[in-house]
């Protein structure tokens, strides 16, 4: 029989990572590949857009966890996924990025001895009040074989003592963008808004630390506002935004603010459409961070520190402060796009070091046991 590897997709921005690995890893002869969805995003915006967009298959095991309380979320996957587990044992397990389904699964995997491999390891903000980095730490010191996007990374690993299990393959998100840039070029998303191109921003805000406090929220909300003013602004809203919003009363005072436009979520080829046309880009996104360094198109980034600190030493972002976001926008449109080369590695080839680099751990276990038993 051959090797059972399974790739775990969840959320949003574990869309973009799966959906290249997939493809690569079905192409192996060497490998069986099944495709498990928790279900922690399960609106059609968040999820199947996706899989449309990027012709993910449909999943082999799909958990349907949805939402709940970190605690609620982290455990209902891990039970679920046991389950998948004792049933039919994979081989191996890859998890990518920092969501809770993320931590879950490689807990599941840790604890029946099953190897796992985490592709976007290595990142840190070092801000442990951000779920997502508990996430990344415990599925780091528990995961076999990390695959990290940047020297960062690798330096990070090496300093918590996990330096033994690292290999630098680049960044995955990329590779999506780069396999359907022609579609996305195509698509002219901003002639949807009656906008103009190279004469607009694009907005996301989903962090709970930016939507989850009415304070900083109607400070984000002021900082808008402002910007939209000179620029106009196109705002795809993500669910626990929208929800927050209305809590607090800003979502009219939003929609009703000339020269901001706000949407439902977005697919990937539409958003990723906005994006490329945009002049500047306003978000707390880990992943926006990462595609506007690559275009080279401004990005401010709404955090007190970033787990993806290359986008900023070689990239185009910049943190600033809900206070401070009217100055820095003014500022990022004078400055104008950043022409300097992508980082290292980001060359829309990152997949195929993933499948090559599996490949030698996988095959090499199994002629080694083979040697043994012979
Ligand atoms: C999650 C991830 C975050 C990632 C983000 C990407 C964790 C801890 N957080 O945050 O790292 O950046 O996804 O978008 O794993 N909701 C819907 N429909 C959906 C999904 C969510 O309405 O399809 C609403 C629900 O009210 C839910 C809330 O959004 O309670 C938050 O969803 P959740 O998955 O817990 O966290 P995100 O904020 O989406
Ligand atoms: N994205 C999208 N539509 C949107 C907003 C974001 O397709 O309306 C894409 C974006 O291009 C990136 C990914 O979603 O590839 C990032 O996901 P998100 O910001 O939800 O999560 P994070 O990266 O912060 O974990």
């Amino acid at each position: 029989m051959k090797p059972l590897i399974h790739v775990i997709a969840a959320a949003r921005p574990n869309f973009m990572k799966v959906a290249p690995l997939v493809r690569a890893l079905r192409a192996e002869a060497w490998c069986e590949t099944e495709l498990v969805h928790t279900g922690q995003h399960y609106d059609a915006a968040m999820s199947d857009a996706f899989f449309r967009d990027l012709s993910i298959p449909r999943p082999d095991h799909h958990l349907e966890v949805g939402s709940g309380t970190h605690a609620e979320q982290t455990a209902g996957v891990m039970v679920a996924y046991e389950k998948v587990c004792l049933a039919r044992r994979p081989d191996w397990i890859i998890v990518v990025g920092d969501v809770n389904s993320t931590v879950a699964c490689a807990l599941v995997g840790a604890k029946l001895c099953i190897p796992v491999a985490h592709l976007e390891a290595g990142l840190r903000s070092g801000d442990r009040t951000m779920p997502e980095e508990i996430n990344r730490v415990v599925t780091d010191s528990i995961a076999d074989l990390l695959w990290t996007p940047s020297p960062d990374g690798d330096e990070n690993l090496s300093r918590e003592g996990r330096g033994h299990c690292v290999e630098r393959v680049g960044n995955i998100m990329i590779d999506t963008f780069v396999s359907l840039r022609d579609r996305i070029e195509a698509t002219r998303s901003h002639e949807a808004h009656g906008l103009a191109r190279g004469d607009y921003g694009v907005v996301t805000l989903h962090r709970p630390a930016n939507v989850d406090h009415e304070d900083t929220l109607t400070a984000l909300v002021d900082g808008l506002v402002s910007v939209a003013s000179e620029t106009p602004l196109v705002f795809p809203v993500h669910p626990r935004t929208r929800k927050m919003l209305a809590t607090f009363g800003l979502l009219n005072r939003l929609e009703a603010a000339p020269g901001l436009t706000l949407t439902e979520p977005l697919g990937y080829i539409d958003f990723m459409g906005l994006v490329t046309g945009a002049r500047l880009v306003i978000t707390d996104s880990g992943g926006v961070q990462e595609e506007t360094t690559f275009l080279g198109i401004p990005c401010l980034t709404l955090r007190p520190n970033t787990e993806r600190p290359i986008t900023i030493t070689e990239g185009s972002n910049r943190l600033v402060t809900p206070a401070d976001l009217s100055r820095a926008a003014h500022a990022a449109l004078a400055a104008g796009p950043r022409t300097a080369p992508p980082p290292a590695l980001w060359d829309g080839q990152t997949a195929a070091r993933v499948v090559a680099s599996l490949k030698r751990r996988v095959m090499g276990t199994a002629a080694e046991t083979a040697a043994v038993s012979a």
